[in-house]
């Protein structure tokens, strides 16, 4: 990799998708080309590209007309992470874990790339940072619909998500008060409570439960009942996925054994909303959002979060700029060194003036 003078650059998204991805590959892609002169190759799947040696050279065509497209159109991977890859079962169908990082250097040096942009989360921000020790130079751009990701206000895709979890409450909401029942809807964020709280004030959901604040089913109930009796014949709860009663445990889907990260959750609305039927007798439902909050276009505020993004990804490569990820803080795109954000998760604190809000309106947090 030379020291001076970049020529060529890799981008890749890595990760669970969100909506915006696209906007971001877009911006990197037109400014590298057209500002900077480079050649831009687009790594396919995320990490599992630089493993595998797959990747692509990506034009100006390429870019074009996907800004209001959902996904990625570089494919992406939740399970390849170049430290810590499975790469087959043992004799007692265990799955085996190797360090390829070795491999991705060797792709990287072959292909000539003098730098990698790398959209994604935590995970991808933890890969990138092993990478960067490695001497391999990198410019993060965060994104998730979770918002979990440090040093930043926001990342793209959150805000889509929020919208689309919003529309999803608003519809239940409807069908609740015409049923008369307790509505449980189940919503995405993994250890952070940021997607359910914000759907959950926008939506005037009458209970907000999130994994910062184990809920309390008595509290839970009585709000229901209360309600019941005053004559509202409904209640609408959002509740995060990471979500525990209090001295219970998260309630965990699936294990996913090729994942470096296993553990989904999931399900967490089924046993909340059986418990209240048991309580208090009124007829209880679940419904768990899942995928649809990570599909579709963005809304215009994530189209213009995530050019910002990239377009900040774009300046960091032209100044040399190197292992930094775009960050968005108090109303101000800036970066951090990206091993500050790599294996960590910014959940909601419990002073947040969300959290104040909510309450202030009557809405029970499940405490
Ligand atoms: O991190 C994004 C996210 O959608 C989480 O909110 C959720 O817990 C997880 O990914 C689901 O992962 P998968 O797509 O592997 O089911």
């Amino acid at each position: 990799m030379s020291q001076d003078r970049i020529k060529r650059i890799g981008v890749l998204t890595g990760g669970g998708d969100c909506p915006g991805l696209n906007a971001v590959i877009r911006v990197v892609t037109k400014a590298a080309i057209t500002q900077l002169g480079l050649d831009v190759y687009g790594i396919e799947d995320g990490f599992l590209g630089l493993i595998r040696n797959r990747m692509r050279r990506l034009g100006m065509d390429d870019v074009s007309d996907i800004l209001t497209r959902g996904g990625t159109i570089l494919g992406t991977s939740n399970k390849a992470n170049p430290a810590h890859f499975a790469v087959g079962k043992d004799t007692e169908g265990k799955t085996v874990f190797e360090d390829v990082t070795d491999r991705v250097i060797e792709h990287i040096e072959e292909r000539e790339l003098d730098a990698i942009v790398c959209i994604g989360g935590d995970g991808t921000m933890s890969g990138a940072a092993d990478l960067v020790r490695r001497g391999v130079r990198c410019v993060g751009v965060p994104k998730t619909i979770d918002n979990d990701l440090m040093h930043t206000d926001l990342t793209f895709g959150f805000t889509t998500a929020v919208q689309t979890a919003t529309e999803c409450l608003d519809r239940i909401h409807s069908t609740a008060s015409s049923h008369h029942r307790v509505m449980v809807v189940e919503l995405m964020g993994r250890n952070a409570g940021w997607l359910t709280l914000q759907a959950g004030l926008a939506s005037g959901s009458d209970v907000i439960v999130i994994p910062e604040i184990p809920y309390n089913l008595d509290s839970v109930c009585a709000t229901c009942v209360r309600r019941s009796q005053k004559g509202k014949r409904f209640t609408l709860i959002a509740v995060s996925e990471g979500a525990s009663q209090k001295g219970g445990e998260q309630v965990v889907d699936k294990i996913v054994h090729d994942s470096p990260d296993p553990v989904r959750l999931g399900g967490v609305s089924t046993v909340l909303a059986e418990q209240i039927s048991k309580e208090t007798h009124l007829e209880s439902r679940a419904t768990i959002l899942g995928h649809v909050q990570r599909g579709g276009t963005p809304i215009a505020f994530d189209r213009v979060l995530a050019t910002h993004f990239g377009f900040k990804a774009a300046e960091m490569l032209a100044e040399h700029k190197w292992n930094q990820m775009a960050v968005y803080r108090n109303g101000a795109v800036d970066s951090v060194p990206i091993e500050s954000v790599a294996n960590q998760q910014r959940t909601v604190p419990l002073d947040d003036p969300l959290i104040a809000m909510a309450r202030a309106v009557g809405t029970c947090m499940g405490d």
